[in-house]
C-alpha cells in the first residue's frame, strides 16, 4: 500500500493495461536503451532492466576447465543513460579487483552503485537431466522478494567474442526457458572473467569480473514491478 501511494493513478492504470510498455517508459528512468550488441540478435521485447553484475568465477581445473560463478546483481537502470555509465564495468572491476579477500562485493562497489537493496543474484544450477548446468538470474529474495516466479532460467541462443579483448568473457544472448523475470537477457560489456591461458590441472583459481545484463520483457505482476521500481537507485 505504501508503494502504491507513490505511484500516480494514471501510471497504475497503465501498468495493468500494458505492463511492458509501462516498463519501457518508467517515469523515473526514462526509456532504457542499449548500445553496441556486438552483432548479437536484436531484442524482441522492450528493455526492462539494466543490471550490473559483479562476481567471481571459480575455475576448477580437472580434465576440463569447469567454471562456477556467483554474481551479485545491482539495478543500474536509472543511471544507464548517464554520460559516464560506459565506465561503470571497468570502474567496478577495478574496485572489486583491489578489494581485500574479506571484502564483500557490495562493499567493494558501494561508491559506484546503490547497494542498499540488491536486485538479486546470478548463478548456475544443475539442469533437469543432471548432466549440465543452466544459468539463472534470481530476484526472488531481492527486488521481488517473496515472488517465487521472479527468476529467469535461460539458454544461450547466441554468443560473440567480447569486442573489448580476450581477457573479457564472451558476450551472450539468452532466451527464457522458465520464470517470469524476463524474456531475454544480454550479457554485454564484460570485463575480466577469462581463465588464464596457462592454467594446468590441479591449479584451481578464482577470477573476478563485472558485466552488464540487459533484461527484456517479463510477466511479473504490477505490484512486484512497483516494488522493484521503488528499489531502484534513483
Ligand atoms: C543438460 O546439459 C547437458 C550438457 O550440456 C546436455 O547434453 C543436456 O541435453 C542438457 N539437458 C537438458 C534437459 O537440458
Ligand atoms: C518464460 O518461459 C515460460 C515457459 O515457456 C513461460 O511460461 C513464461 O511466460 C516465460 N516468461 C517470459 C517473461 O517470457
Amino acid at each position: 500500500m505504501l508503494t502504491i501511494s507513490f505511484i500516480p493513478l494514471a501510471l497504475v492504470a497503465a501498468s495493468y493495461a500494458a505492463p511492458v510498455a509501462h516498463l519501457a517508459n518508467r517515469p523515473t528512468c526514462g526509456t532504457l536503451t542499449v548500445g553496441d550488441l556486438g552483432g548479437l540478435p536484436l531484442p524482441k521485447n522492450a528493455l526492462s532492466y539494466v543490471l550490473l553484475g559483479v562476481g567471481t568465477k571459480t575455475i576448477l581445473v580437472r580434465m576440463l576447465v569447469h567454471l562456477r560463478a556467483l554474481v551479485e546483481l545491482f539495478d543500474v537502470s536509472c543511471i544507464s543513460n548517464s554520460p559516464d555509465f560506459a565506465q561503470l564495468p571497468s570502474d567496478t572491476l577495478d574496485l572489486w579487483t583491489k578489494a581485500s579477500p574479506s571484502t564483500s562485493v557490495a562493499d567493494a562497489v558501494r561508491s559506484k552503485v546503490d547497494i542498499s537493496r540488491p536486485f538479486g543474484e546470478h548463478y548456475f544450477i544443475t539442469n533437469s537431466s543432471g548432466t549440465g548446468i543452466d544459468p539463472v538470474w534470481d530476484a526472488t529474495s531481492g527486488a521481488f522478494a517473496g515472488n517465487n516466479q521472479a527468476f529467469f532460467l535461460g539458454t544461450v541462443a547466441a554468443q560473440v567474442q567480447a569486442p573489448t579483448g580476450s581477457n573479457d568473457v564472451n558476450w551472450l544472448y539468452l532466451t527464457n526457458v522458465t520464470g517470469s523475470l524476463a524474456a531475454e537477457v544480454y550479457r554485454i560489456q564484460t570485463r575480466g572473467g577469462q581463465p588464464s591461458a596457462s592454467c594446468t590441472p590441479g591449479q584451481d583459481g578464482t577470477v573476478k569480473f563485472t558485466t552488464l545484463y540487459y533484461l527484456t520483457g517479463g510477466d511479473l505482476p504490477a505490484q512486484g514491478r512497483n516494488n522493484a521500481q521503488e528499489s531502484r537507485p534513483c
